[in-house]
């Protein structure tokens, strides 16, 4: 999400920060900003937009003496994207100051409990409760900054990368995390944070890659790394990396796509912060919104899958009748919106003109709009009513992944909230599939190198193929179109998504030998129904991949088994294992698979 550098050393920091800011620069920001101690005073300069606004800022002062210094790239979760919700945050005495990446869960309980102790807010963020917190902490503890920060980190809850300084301690920054990235380089006379490497890459190879509830101090000579929690000393190894700044950018992966589908545990675990409680779903983007009597989904491309999937889910779960509409063709129909229904337009990037106007048609004919998005501040979250942010972070390679598993996350969330609001979904089943949800990201951790290493397998395989037929039924039909999207988008081999029943009403005239079927097969109630249709394919001399589950009675030429997961949340497994088949093929036919042609990431023309 956002970017962080930090400095201890001899060069001066600020330029040093501000040329890492720009390294980080790929990941996209809407605003930046710098802190340094110097003359004794805390400074703090922040800009909205490009760095440039900031570099601006800079030129008028003198900010060479400083060599402590830290910088960092926002990417908006809480707070529109302006200059008061730019980092670094200070305490309202303005001696700390704080760059924080992640999501303070429980910051607005802390902010009324700090709001009735007098402290004075200036900004929005959960960031700027949490340097409050510290300070207070300072307070209790004698002006003991590990102490405040072991005591404060105690009583949040959420994902954080943070690095602290104080105007007490000119040459000293503290840094933790709790899952969200934060690396230390490792220097000769200086030390260096980053939320990447590539922060840092210019000047040492030599990191140090922290781990959850680790707690770090450096000084220009030093550092230290302790248990935030106790506070004792723990010993880390220092790594040598050999990557080059593109690696380094990608996480020492080949490409941004692949990063980001290995990502998707991560963009499930942030989606759910702050909304799951118990075994119940909270959604107060929601709160006063009465639960629609009908919904009518817009959405385009992987957008637009989603939401049929979310179809599927909504009506089952909640008892709402859903409609999804492909918003370039929703926005030229004559759609009849009955008043108590709800448009919700899914989009990634907030820009998408179809959307948008789908938006405003919905708007003039007097229909609340909820928009379900990940650009804060983007066009889709400033003309809704609503918005429900995914919260996956910035999504980089054109074809989107992350995205659409954040966007399936929340859909659930949306489903099991309304379903539980309306009472057609009995607690305890809300509390299973609440339960299994939060530990979808560890199964899916444990299953994506495998899943990896059979999509290369079958890439292999089949990279001769010029076109493809995906089927799935019920909720994996959406999946299978999403399948066929991805593999035609970034490998340029020709692939339809059809619903398996669908299949004997014409596309079935295509297949033979040369023309390989993509079948999700999983272990539910339309299995059988499934099975029948892939019988239909084998019947015709076609070659199946069969993504399905161990122990089905399934005979295909390549059969691909999963990790089970219960109900709709198979789509987490299912997902994944479409975008790597898709991603193997691309990258093993040597395509531009960030950048396939003709594609763009934001789609801002009709
Ligand atoms: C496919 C893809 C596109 C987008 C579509 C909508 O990989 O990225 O199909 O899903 O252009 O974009 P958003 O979600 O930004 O409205």
């Amino acid at each position: 999400m956002c970017g962080i550098i930090g400095y201890c050393g001899h060069r001066p920091a600020v330029p040093l920060v501000v040329e890492g800011l720009r390294r980080l620069e790929y990941r996209g920001y809407d605003s930046a900003g710098v802190s340094f101690v110097q003359s004794g005073a805390l400074h703090v300069l922040r800009a909205p937009g490009k760095l440039a606004g900031l570099e601006k800022k800079l030129e008028d002062e003198n900010v060479f003496s400083a060599t402590t210094g830290m910088g960092h790239t926002r990417w908006a979760t809480h707070g529109a994207p302006v200059e008061k919700n730019a980092h670094p945050h200070r305490d309202h005495e303005g001696k700390l100051a704080l760059i924080h990446n992640g999501i303070i869960e429980n910051y607005q309980e802390i902010k009324a409990e700090l709001c009735a102790e007098g402290c004075e807010f200036r900004s929005d963020t959960d960031s700027e409760v949490l340097v409050n917190l510290i300070a207070k902490g300072m307070k209790l503890h004698g002006g003991d900054v590990m102490q405040a920060l072991s005591w404060a980190l105690g009583r949040v809850e959420g994902a954080y990368a943070i690095v602290l300084m104080s105007m007490d301690h000119p040459g000293t920054l503290w840094a933790t995390r709790v899952a969200s990235p934060l690396v230390m380089g490792i220097g000769t006379g200086e030390n260096f944070f980053g939320s990447d490497i590539p922060a840092f890459l210019p000047y040492t190879r030599d990191v140090v890659f922290l781990e959850d509830g680790e707690l770090v101090r450096i000084t220009s000579g030093s550092w230290e790394v302790f248990n935030t929690a106790t506070l004792a000393p723990i010993a880390k190894e220092v790594q040598h990396i050999n990557w080059d700044v593109q690696a380094a950018e990608k996480g020492g992966h080949k490409h941004f796509m692949i990063k980001e589908i290995f990502e998707q545990p991560k963009v499930i675990r942030d989606c759910l912060l702050g909304r799951i409680d118990g075994g119940g779903v909270r959604l107060a983007e929601l709160d006063g919104v009465p639960v629609p009597e009908r919904l009518h989904i817009v959405a385009c491309g992987t957008s637009y899958h989603a939401g049929l999937w979310g179809m599927y889910l909504i009506e089952k779960l909640a008892g709402i009748p859903v409609q999804v509409e492909i918003a370039s063709e929703f926005r030229y129909r004559d759609p009849i919106l009955p008043k108590g229904g709800l448009v919700l337009a899914i989009s990634q990037s907030g820009e998408t003109m179809d959307t948008l106007a789908g938006i405003k048609l919905a708007k003039q004919r007097g229909l609340p709009v909820l928009g379900l998005c990940n650009v804060v501040g983007s066009s889709v979250s400033r003309e809704s009513d609503h918005v429900l942010y995914t919260q996956a972070g910035p999504e980089i390679s054109v074809a989107s992944t992350k995205a659409m598993c954040s966007q399936l996350t929340a859909l659930l969330l949306l489903a099991l909230y309304w379903g539980g609001k309306k009472g057609t979904l009995p607690a305890a089943d809300c509390a299973r599939m609440v339960t299994d949800l939060a530990a979808m990201p560890d199964v899916l951790d444990d299953a994506l190198p495998g899943l990896r290493r059979e999509a290369q397998k079958l890439a292999r395989h089949y990279a001769g193929a010029t076109s493809f037929l995906y089927l799935g039924r019920g909720m994996n039909f959406p999946l299978a179109l999403e399948g066929a999207l991805k593999l035609k988008e970034i490998s340029y081999i020709h692939a339809e998504g059809y619903a398996s029943g669908e299949m004997k009403h014409g596309p079935i005239a295509l297949i033979d030998p040369d023309f390989p079927t993509f079948a999700i097969a999983l272990d539910d109630e339309l299995f059988p129904k499934v099975k029948s249709n892939l019988v239909e394919v084998q019947a015709r001399a076609g070659e199946i991949i069969g993504l399905t589950n161990e122990g089905l009675d399934l005979a295909v030429e390549h059969r691909w088994n999963v990790p089970r997961a219960a109900g709709p949340l198979s789509a987490f497994v299912t997902l994944p294992a479409l975008q790597l088949f898709a991603y193997e093929m691309a990258d093993y036919l040597g395509k531009d698979v960030d950048q396939p042609r003709n594609l763009a990431k934001s789609v801002t023309v009709e």
